[in-house]
């Protein structure tokens, strides 16, 4: 084997020899979709943020649900997960793809987002620059899944500051179940935020899409700064679609398409309450 063809091998995780990442078949332009997905509700934090920022565009939500929550699942699961919805958005011909999930950008962002002819957004730069702007006293909290805070990936992100970190993994599942506004749920919150406000933090970054669904009962029990990385990463991909000249030609409201893996009608009804719009005409896919 040539000694180039040696190197490229031993660099290519093998998650890559079971699922080969596939190739655009329809060539992207001004009017494709965009992609966002993430395990449930928790992108839909994203997909507000995209009908604000971008609102001609059209996309596509692809809620994991029958494999959420990812936060305690293994990397290698992780990121064959990534690359089984790379692969449904390339057959879609999307022409950029949100990774409306902390902990795939966490996990599998770096490995997936060279292997696509569209670009991929991450939530993990976006969101530390964000919390790097906005901090004054360079003390920042990050809290996430336990998968997206074992990889340090914002305190990495974050040089010269000093990160607080807290992993909160009842979160997910008490919004997915639907307890928002629950008393438990405060409750948890409560817990999860003390190490974060020992530390004395003027900036919190809400790491895991989830979490600002929570923003009511969080700002309740911390006042410093919240941090949706949403924000920031729209408007990465706003420019990145403005230096492609990628803008949706077509400047009526942009229509979206749900995907979930699971069940459609629990996904319409949770989804249209949190996205404070309704989602209908939800479709499961296999994939
Ligand atoms: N909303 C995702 C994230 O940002 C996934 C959370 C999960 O499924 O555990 O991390």
């Amino acid at each position: 084997m040539a000694e180039i063809e040696k190197i490229q091998k031993s660099n290519i995780d093998p998650v890559f020899e079971q699922i080969i990442p596939k190739k655009n078949p329809k060539r992207a332009n001004r009017n494709s979709p965009i992609g966002l997905f993430d395990s449930g509700v928790g992108g839909l934090t994203v997909l507000a943020e995209v009908l604000k920022q971008l609102p001609h565009e059209n996309a596509i939500y692809l809620a994991d649900t029958a494999r959420v929550p990812y936060g305690g699942r293994s990397p290698a699961e992780i990121l064959k997960i990534n690359c089984e919805i790379l692969n449904f958005f390339a057959g879609e011909g999307v022409k950029l793809v949100i990774m409306a999930c902390g902990t795939s950008s966490a996990i599998a962002y770096q490995k997936v987002k060279d292997q696509y002819d569209f670009p991929i957004v991450s939530m993990i730069e976006p969101g530390a620059r964000a919390a790097l702007s906005v901090s004054k006293n360079k003390k920042i909290g990050v809290i996430a899944t336990q998968n997206t805070i074992s990889t340090h990936a914002f305190k990495k992100a974050l040089p010269g500051a000093e990160v607080t970190e807290e992993a909160c993994p009842l979160f997910v599942p008490l919004i997915e179940g639907g307890f928002i506004e629950a008393e438990e749920t405060r409750k948890v919150a409560e817990e999860y935020l003390a190490p974060i406000k020992a530390a004395e933090v003027d900036t919190l970054i809400l790491g895991c899409t989830h979490y600002p669904h929570l923003a009511g009962i969080l700002r309740d029990i911390i006042k410093v700064e919240l941090i949706d990385p949403a924000i920031e990463a729209v408007a990465e991909a706003k420019s990145i679609l403005a230096s492609c000249s990628l803008f949706n030609g077509d400047l009526t409201e942009g229509r979206v398409a749900y995907y979930v893996t699971g069940s459609p009608a629990q996904f319409e009804v949770l989804g249209s309450k949190l996205l404070g719009k309704n989602i209908l005409g939800v479709k499961k896919i296999d994939l």
